[in-house]
């Protein structure tokens, strides 16, 4: 039985304290809040028996072996290293930090202490992508080159939310547009150049964005991310012999569509409850088996998901306090 301690009970954490539960081999033991009550009342739905108003005092719990940190992006470098400081392992929500420096010396902590050590991109571990994968690596479109994806919802303008402050780490390409982006990663491979335009709200952060990635040998990755402004929410790789395509929301696909000339197959991949479960299976997997990284979304792969994104905000001109 893995023993998990939550920061951060927010919609996240919410939705994975649910996901939870499907699962045999793991359960919640810890949560903190800023507040006592807030965590008592997150405890209380999930049945979690040891509350706490402090992040130190959930982190000194020996009950606790992994820690989901689920608070807003500024804060995972330092929740997540004062997890791994005090010997927990750990599962980070995304982005995994602000910036590829962050996300390195995160990274270089887990390794030097030998613990587990994840970001929670969790649509790498969904039926739809692990199916997909097995498709494309089995040739059926042939050699892809090119990805197009994008993520964006109208959210209500909030300049202290943590869509829209940079001292939360706000901003569309770091909340959603991460996502088409580990797509290009995953399918193209590393991004050998960057082009991107944005549009900054009156916060600061950016609102769209549009970039196109340059993998190695010339494939493309086309991706946009909005947080004012609803989008298609949809991929489709082509290849040279076929394509795939993932329906909205692409993050969280239940089918997905594979086109070739024999045809247009649609593969099912339903699942039951709010997808969050397979990455916590993972690191129920990895933990038990004495692995410190998870081959499918391994640390190298988060930071250099990070540097892309940095490159991109460089473009843009969005700098988070502190950068
Ligand atoms: N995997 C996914 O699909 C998915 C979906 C949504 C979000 N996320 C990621 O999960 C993280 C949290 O997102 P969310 O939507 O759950 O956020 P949220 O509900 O706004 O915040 C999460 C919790 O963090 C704590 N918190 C809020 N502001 C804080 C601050 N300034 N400093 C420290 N703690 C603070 C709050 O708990 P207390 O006030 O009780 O301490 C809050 O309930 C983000 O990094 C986001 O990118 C992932």
């Amino acid at each position: 039985m893995t023993r998990w301690g939550v920061i951060g009970p927010g919609r996240i954490a919410t939705d994975f304290a649910q996901d939870l539960r499907l699962l045999d081999d793991g359960e919640l033991v810890a949560v903190a809040s800023r507040s006592i009550e807030r965590a008592r009342s997150f405890a209380d739905r999930f049945g979690v028996p040891n509350c706490y108003d402090d992040r130190d005092a959930l982190l000194c719990d020996p009950n606790v072996d992994v820690v989901y940190v689920a608070t807003p992006h500024a804060s995972h470098e330092a929740d997540t290293l004062a997890a791994l400081r005090a010997g927990k392992h750990v599962l980070c929500e995304k982005p995994f930090a602000l910036n590829a420096r962050q996300a390195t010396r995160m990274a270089d902590e887990a390794r030097a202490r030998g613990l587990f050590c994840m970001e929670a991109m969790w649509s790498r571990f969904l039926p739809a992508y692990r199916t997909m994968l097995e498709a494309l690596h089995s040739g059926i479109i042939g050699e892809p080159l090119l990805v197009e994806s994008d993520f964006g919802f109208r959210a209500p303008l909030d300049p202290a939310g943590r869509l829209f402050d940079l001292r939360l780490g706000g901003g569309a390409l770091l909340d959603v547009g991460i996502y088409p982006i580990q797509l290009c990663m995953l399918v193209l491979g590393p991004v050998d150049r960057v082009t991107a335009d944005g549009v900054l709200g009156d916060t600061g952060a950016d609102e769209q964005v549009a970039a196109i990635l340059r993998h190695a040998g010339g494939r493309l990755g086309v991706v946009k991310a909005a947080t004012r402004l609803e989008l298609a929410c949809t991929a489709r790789i082509s290849g040279t012999e076929g394509a795939i395509e993932l329906p909205s929301r692409a993050h969280c696909p239940q089918a997905y569509r594979v086109i070739t000339p024999a045809g247009v197959e649609t593969v099912d991949c339903a699942f039951a409850g709010n997808g969050l479960r397979f990455e916590a299976a993972e690191v129920h997997r990895c933990i038990a088996a004495g692995l410190t990284e998870s081959s499918i979304m391994p640390l190298d792969a988060t930071v250099a998901l990070a540097t892309v994104l940095d490159s991109i905000r460089r473009i843009l001109g969005v700098g988070y306090p502190g950068e």
